[in-house]
């Protein structure tokens, strides 16, 4: 046989990808990537979350890509903009940024078939002390999580990194809400759970391609979703957080589809 990866499915039903298929996820999560990067001198106070969307969606038309998420399930917009006690899904609008608001962008975008899904915090005006200390932790949580992938481990060693850092940090891993595969979809199994126990869930293979994206709670893990069934929010009204990388399994490893190009993944980077 040519490739031993190709096409083949665990029993997990997660798709095994080829070798050749890197090169694809790399160029998909670096499109989104840049994209969050360029998009950082757009947030500032007075902006609003719409203005800061259409921005998104001109840079997608720009490189000749596709958005995801416009379309998906009914959704409009090129990016979810989840503003302060916002866990994920915040549907862009006329919201105002105020100073020391914290704000997850998120992306997604197609490149020849292949989806790159990354996300990040920024801040209008001046990082509130609790902000930071919340954005830090949520960071360094998804940067653990990155640390528990490759070949032998499980999806439990992943999720466990994350909860035991976080929670070691006196803040809550939100449940409602996972990761998911990906590669030519947008979401795909596994659930990608960001608490667990370790040696736990389906085994990490060379091939996977997936999502890790925790959203952490400076109080309880609960959230609800608000009738326009998209924003969830955290249910005490506490701060939350978030930070998403598309990854892919390597024969040692892992790669980073969605690095920063320019280093700016984290909002302290100024
Ligand atoms: N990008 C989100 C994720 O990380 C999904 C957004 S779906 C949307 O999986 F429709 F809300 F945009
Ligand atoms: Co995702
Ligand atoms: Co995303």
């Amino acid at each position: 046989m040519k490739n031993e990866l190709r096409g083949r499915m665990t029993k997990d039903g997660i798709r095994i990808y080829d070798t050749s298929d890197f090169a694809g996820m790399h160029a998909a999560g670096a499109l989104a990537a840049r994209i969050l990067d360029d998009i950082a001198g757009h947030v500032s106070v007075g902006q609003t979350t719409e203005a800061i969307d259409k921005a998104i969606t001109d840079m997608v038309d720009a490189a000749g890509a596709v958005s995801a998420t416009i379309g998906y399930k009914g959704y409009k917009h090129a990016s979810c903009i989840s503003v302060n006690h916002v866990v994920c899904h915040g549907i862009p609008g006329s919201k105002i940024l105020k100073d020391g608001d914290i704000l997850n962008i998120d992306v997604t975008v197609i490149v020849d078939g292949w989806f790159g899904d990354t996300s990040r915090m920024y801040v209008a005006g001046k990082l509130p002390r609790k902000a930071e200390r919340l954005i830090q932790i949520t960071h360094d949580s998804l940067m653990k999580g990155i640390e528990a992938v490759k070949p032998g481990n499980t999806f439990g060693d992943i999720g466990h990194a994350i909860q035991t850092y976080v929670e070691s940090n006196r803040m809550s891993v939100v449940r409602d809400f996972c990761g998911h595969g990906l590669g030519r979809v947008f979401h795909a199994p596994p659930n990608v759970l960001h608490y667990g126990r370790p040696g736990t869930g389906a085994v990490l293979e060379e091939g996977m391609f997936f999502t890790i994206e925790p959203m952490v709670n400076l109080g309880r893990p609960e959230t609800k979703t608000l009738a326009d069934d998209w924003t969830a929010v955290t249910r005490d009204k506490t701060l939350s957080a978030q930070f998403e990388h598309s990854v892919g399994v390597t024969a040692t490893g892992v790669e980073i589809f969605t690095l920063s190009p320019g280093g700016m993944f984290h909002p302290t980077y100024g």
